[in-house]
């Protein structure tokens, strides 16, 4: 069969591999231990049966204070800082976690998959469709499981919203609204202004309020178009190639539409986000798991298990549990993951080329 990216999305998850007995420890290794892969590892610590064997890093001093903070809990992790000469002590670890900047995602996902690991590899997906393909062909012929960091899924309350939607709280879904505001990205780690690096901000930071909002409907948009661009922090900092701004009108099957728009200039009296799925029975805000129904006014706050729990710490419990048991696909799963990056960039090119683009070009 022809591997397209079109015959993945939608297509039945294979049966998993659990690498070893359900009461074994799994052994993780961390190849980029900067904001989100320490984030990542100190969860992981907190995580029964799960051993940190190795942390990586090219910045020499990140890989060694990983090091520290996995043998402060009693975990003798070995630095390394070339995540090949890592994946050459394979047989040392058998989950391996990927928190590095965008454009090497592709790289290192596939040289891990093929030595044989479980892969949790931060979002998104990758820089380009084409490089997402590349990552979800390797995964479907490893043993291993990959599992992409769209750990919002994870989230109880978002996931008892969407539980909500997905039986029929709201009736059919009619229309999807989102927003993130949240003032401009850190300037101390400059690759998130570099496009080329970093996917741009729809792709490397909307991607998380998209795949929700795809998750809802389940289904892959038709079309969407876009308008965007750097309206006050032109060359702040130096060189900067992401936009401050943009919004997208997507239309999903069933005359479904979702409006996002992404902010960075924006005071902080509006900070926030907005993630709301409108039906014909009512409206959800997934963040808030509140139920409005359009014939009474005010707000049902829905049951959410495990509420207040971390979604980060829930997802990769799910990730070691699995790569452990090969219990079930995840929720943040390839397939998932793909068409959710793949949402993503087919708001890019529609805001770029400044032109309606359909989901056929993006998922050739
Ligand atoms: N899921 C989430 O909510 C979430 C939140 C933040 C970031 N992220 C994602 O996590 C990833 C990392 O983002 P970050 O904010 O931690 O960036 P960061 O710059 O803080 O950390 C990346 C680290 O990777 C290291 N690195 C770069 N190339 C490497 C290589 N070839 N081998 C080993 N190490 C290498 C860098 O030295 C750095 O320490 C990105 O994909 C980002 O989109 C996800």
């Amino acid at each position: 069969m022809k591997l397209t990216r079109r015959s993945f999305v939608g297509a039945a998850a294979p049966a998993l591999v659990g690498a070893q007995s359900a009461n074994d420890a799994i052994r993780a290794a961390f190849i980029g231990v900067g904001n989100r892969g320490s984030y990542l590892l100190r969860h992981s610590l907190a995580v029964p049966g799960v051993r940190v064997a190795a942390v990586c890093d090219v910045q020499e001093d990140r890989a060694q204070a990983a090091a520290e903070v996995a043998g402060e809990k009693g975990h003798a992790a070995k630095a390394y800082y070339d995540y090949r000469k890592l994946l050459d002590d394979a047989r040392t670890f058998d989950a391996v976690i990927i928190a590095t900047p965008v454009n090497t995602h592709q790289e290192i996902a596939v040289a891990a998959l093929a030595a044989g690991k479980h892969v949790y590899l931060e979002k998104p997906m990758a820089l380009t469709p084409d490089e997402c393909l590349a990552i979800v062909t390797a995964s479907k012929a490893a043993k291993g499981i990959l599992q992409v960091g769209f750990q919002l899924r994870f989230d109880p309350r978002r996931r008892a919203a969407m539980d909500f939607i997905h039986g029929g709280g709201i009736g059919k879904v009619l229309f999807m609204q989102g927003f993130r505001h949240g003032g401009d990205l850190p300037r101390n780690t400059p690759w998130y202004f570099d496009r080329t690096v970093s996917g741009d901000n729809i792709v490397e930071q909307a991607c998380h309020i998209l795949d929700l909002m795809t998750w809802a409907v389940d289904q892959s948009p038709l079309r969407v178009f876009g308008s965007g661009g750097i309206n006050l922090y032109r060359d702040i900092p130096p060189g900067r190639t992401t936009m401050d701004n943009y919004a997208v009108i997507y239309e999903y099957p069933g005359d479904v539409r979702l409006v996002f728009s992404h902010i960075y200039f924006d005071p902080p009296g509006f900070t926030g986000i907005k993630e709301r799925v409108f039906g014909s029975i009512g409206a959800v805000d997934l963040a808030r798991a509140e139920f409005h129904e359009r014939a009474n006014r005010g707000a049902v706050k829905l049951e959410v298990p495990n509420e207040g729990e971390n979604s980060t710490y829930l997802s990769l419990k799910a990730f070691y549990e699995n790569a452990r048991a090969g219990r079930k696909p995840p929720l943040n799963d390839a397939d998932s993951a793909l068409r959710s990056t793949l949402v993503a960039m087919m708001g890019r090119k529609a805001i770029y080329e400044r032109r309606i683009v359909t989901w056929d070009e993006i998922a050739r």
